[in-house]
């Protein structure tokens, strides 16, 4: 049972300094560190944290462009698969992996189309190389943990492709998470943390992607924790 503060509004204080968990990858060790460091204005793309998310939850899934379907020869699962087809390093208006998604063919009904956010990392990834770069820096601040600021960000990015209210009913079980009162009865029956820590007993969401990193789990557990208002 969740009890709920009367809506009050705290003012917000901005301070420069954040504390992020970084997850570095490297080809043995995943090491995950909590530090706390100046905030760094970090322009670039990286492919494991920015581009590769967007593939696994709008293009890879059942029926589509994971590798037991490839719908017209594409397997959107990995690097070494993406850069195989449709696509031009250095041009992303040669890439038909990006053009497709820009003019709005794809993804196809029912799942979303890729929002400017999704949009724009694809293009500067493909524009600065198509590289696969895993040492992405995890831009994540456990000290954010409101709903609109923290939580339906993380969802849209890898949830609403099969949890919005069009895709739920062909591709996220009915399940629906692109407002606030459905996200709630999710996190206050426990599905939703069971499902992102892929516990024993639950379905491990993203479904088909890796778990996010422990700093987005974290942000959910924290913003649950304080009674999961809508703020
Ligand atoms: C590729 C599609 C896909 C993506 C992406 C996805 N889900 Fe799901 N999700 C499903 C399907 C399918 C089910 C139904 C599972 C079942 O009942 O077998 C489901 C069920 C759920 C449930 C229902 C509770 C349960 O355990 O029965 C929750 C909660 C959930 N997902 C949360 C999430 C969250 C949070 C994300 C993003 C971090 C996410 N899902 C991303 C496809 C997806």
């Amino acid at each position: 049972m969740l009890y709920f503060d009367a809506c009050t509004h705290k003012p917000q204080i901005s301070i420069p300094v954040v504390t992020k968990d970084t997850t570095i990858k490297t080809d043995t060790t995943i090491i995950t560190t909590d530090t706390t460091i100046v905030d760094i204005m970090d322009t670039s793309v990286c492919f494991q944290r920015d581009v590769l998310p967007v593939f696994i939850a709008s293009c890879a899934k059942s029926g589509c462009h994971d590798a037991a379907t490839q719908k017209k020869g594409y397997n959107l699962t990995s690097y070494s698969h993406i850069i195989a087809k449709g696509l031009v390093a250095g041009n992303s208006s040669a890439s038909k992996l990006y053009t497709d998604c820009v003019s709005g063919k794809m993804p196809q009904s029912p799942t979303p189309k890729l929002d400017s956010t999704q949009l724009s990392f694809m293009k500067r990834w493909i524009n600065m190389g198509a590289h696969n770069d895993t040492d992405c820096i995890v831009n994540c601040d456990t000290t954010k943990f409101t709903f609109a600021n923290a939580i339906v960000p993380i969802l849209k990015s890898y949830c609403y492709s099969c949890h919005a209210t069009a895709p739920a009913a062909s591709s996220g079980g009915g399940i629906i998470l692109d407002n606030y009162n459905s996200v709630l009865a999710q996190a206050q029956n426990g599905n939703l943390m069971g499902d992102l820590q892929h516990l024993t007993g639950h379905h491990a969401m993203p479904l088909g992607g890796s778990k996010l990193s422990d700093c987005k789990i974290t942000q959910f557990r924290k913003w649950i924790d304080a009674g999961a208002l809508n703020n």
